[in-house]
């Protein structure tokens, strides 16, 4: 199966850093077979129309359009030929208020709409302590659709983000496996990786999605020829 490497540009690049990113990436990525996917910020989105790269949505209300100040709606992304979304990454649950209920109203719509759904889960620093993290993910995951086939599972332990501090092989393997007795989803993992570790971590997840180490075109592509 084809690795699916992710990068979530998260509030960084502006429009014009952006698309010359992805003009860039475009032409060096014609040769590898990996699934590659980038989430610009909400007001650097771009058509998606690049050939090797899919253009995903990091975040969208869950409607067609209306009285939403401050969201984007379903209408904007079609009209960019969107039809990949981000849902329930830990920084819209933990900075934004996102609970497991509206995680799951966004994944029902946009399940509706048939677009591929990047669905994150992951525990914190506490839960890892108590020993009660694949509870805690199995209980992240209980209100969406398992058998959904345009579903991808980002583990993303909350700890590992941003840290520097990733996740290691078996802890990352300990919460895939449990995850795969779960669904049939690929399970791709997020957390401080970086071109020095993706290679460890391609060999035992479905893929990876990369914060800030995405943010240098040259590391990302690195991580894509691993
Ligand atoms: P970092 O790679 O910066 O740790 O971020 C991971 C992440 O949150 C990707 O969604």
């Amino acid at each position: 199966m084809s690795k699916i490497i992710a990068g979530n540009f998260k509030s960084n690049l502006n429009r014009t850093q952006t698309s010359q990113y992805l003009q860039k990436l475009d032409s060096l990525v014609q040769t590898s077979d990996s699934k590659v996917f980038i989430f610009p910020s909400i007001s650097s989105m771009v058509e998606n129309n690049f050939k090797h790269i899919t253009i995903g949505a990091q975040n969208c209300h869950y409607a067609l359009n209306g009285a939403f100040t401050g969201e984007v709606t379903l209408e904007h992304l079609n009209e960019l030929n969107i039809n990949t979304i981000l849902i329930a990454h830990s920084e819209r649950r933990n900075l934004f208020g996102e609970s497991d209920e509206i995680c799951a109203k966004k994944f029902e719509f946009f399940k509706e709409h048939n677009f591929e759904i990047f669905y994150c889960i992951g525990e914190n620093l506490e839960t890892r302590n108590n020993k009660n993290e694949l509870e805690f993910l199995a209980n992240q995951l209980s209100k969406i659709d398992l058998k959904y086939d345009k579903l991808i599972i980002a583990y993303e332990p909350i700890w590992a983000i941003g840290t520097g501090i990733n996740a290691s092989a078996e802890q990352i393997s300990k919460s895939t496996s449990y995850l795969k007795s779960l669904t049939n989803a690929p399970i791709i993992y997020g957390g401080s990786v970086n071109e020095n570790n993706a290679k460890e971590i391609l060999k035992i997840s479905d893929g990876i999605l990369v914060g800030s180490a995405s943010l240098n075109i040259d590391k990302f592509y690195q991580m894509i020829k691993e």
